[in-house]
């Protein structure tokens, strides 16, 4: 796939399937996410670490890529800010993001590697798991564009898993070995799981979530990019250490809470190991000043 048919691809995706809402209540999209009371604590925690890095609010706050702002916690990081303003690739996601926000929102059809604002045009940017559904040459393009549109000595925040957890490959053969327990229970109470597309084999939601493009990356491709002294500060930090897939696996009642609440101490005490090494890093950029090509 060239790079216009993959973003037309993953537009499709979101308007068609991503944002439509199934019977239970929730977008498609949330499938991908461990919605289980037992994480819930962990879950929700992880959200409000991005909240502090916006008190000081401003004008304009970016959600580049925001969907339809799905989760509550999102409402904290722009809410010293006059306006946010959603940007994203599917008109679907910004219909639902206007029901949630209403007035403190602007609504802008955009590619987060094209954006339609002036240099310095926002105090505050966010972008939570879009950089990965561009190619790769096209997602050097996105950090670019999100760095111009951020104002001088204010603070872009973007989550992206890595391509490849070094934390969650160790953690990979106790993954499997409990999600084959979790088959037999399953079969055991008699409860149907759900086939994979040949209709062979059992899989749990997140094995058998094709959704559609991604293209992750590593620390080292971002250190490299973003080597702008003078221009950018970069901080790599811990949003959430362990996968969807880990915690389905892993983590249920009755220690399950517990366990996460220890984890969850661990990161904070260790956030740059655990945002280099685990599933999720939260990646700070600090605009110290326009660059030349900038102004
Ligand atoms: C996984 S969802 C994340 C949504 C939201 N940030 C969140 O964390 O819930 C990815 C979002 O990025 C949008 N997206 C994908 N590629 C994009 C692009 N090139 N430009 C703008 N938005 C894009 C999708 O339409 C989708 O709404």
């Amino acid at each position: 796939m060239n790079e216009p048919e993959i973003k037309q691809n993953v537009r499709e995706f979101y308007d068609q399937i991503g944002w439509k809402k199934e019977s239970d209540g929730y977008y498609q999209n949330a499938r991908y996410e461990d919605l289980r009371p037992v994480s819930a604590e962990y879950i929700h925690r992880c959200h409000l670490r991005i909240t502090p890095y916006f008190s000081d609010g401003g004008k304009f706050f970016l959600d580049a890529g925001s969907g339809p702002v799905q989760y509550p916690e999102y409402l904290t990081y722009s809410m010293n800010f006059e306006k946010r303003v959603c940007a994203d690739i599917s008109i679907t996601a910004l219909i639902e993001a206007r029901k949630k926000i209403g007035a403190h929102g602007l609504f802008v059809v955009a590619d987060i590697a094209n954006l339609p604002f002036t240099a310095g045009a926002f105090d505050g940017i966010v972008s939570l798991h879009t950089l990965h559904h561009l190619p790769l040459d096209e997602q050097e393009k996105a950090w670019m564009d999100l760095i111009r549109v951020l104002a001088p000595k204010r603070t872009a925040v973007v989550v992206n898993g890595w391509t490849e957890s070094k934390m969650m490959k160790k953690w990979q053969p106790m993954m499997e070995k409990m999600e084959k327990i979790g088959r037999l229970i399953a079969r055991i109470r008699g409860k149907e799981l759900k086939k994979d597309q040949k209709g062979k084999r059992a899989v749990s939601d997140t094995a058998q979530a094709t959704g559609t493009f991604v293209q992750k990356l590593d620390a080292s491709w971002i250190r490299s990019k973003l080597d702008m002294p003078g221009i950018l500060s970069v901080d790599i930090r811990c949003w959430r250490s362990v996968s969807v897939r880990w915690l389905r696996a892993l983590i249920h009642q009755p220690f399950g809470r517990l366990a996460l609440r220890i984890l969850f101490r661990n990161e904070e005490k260790r956030p740059e190991f655990y945002g280099e090494y685990g599933q999720y890093p939260l990646i700070i950029i600090k605009k110290i000043a326009h660059s030349e090509t900038e102004k």
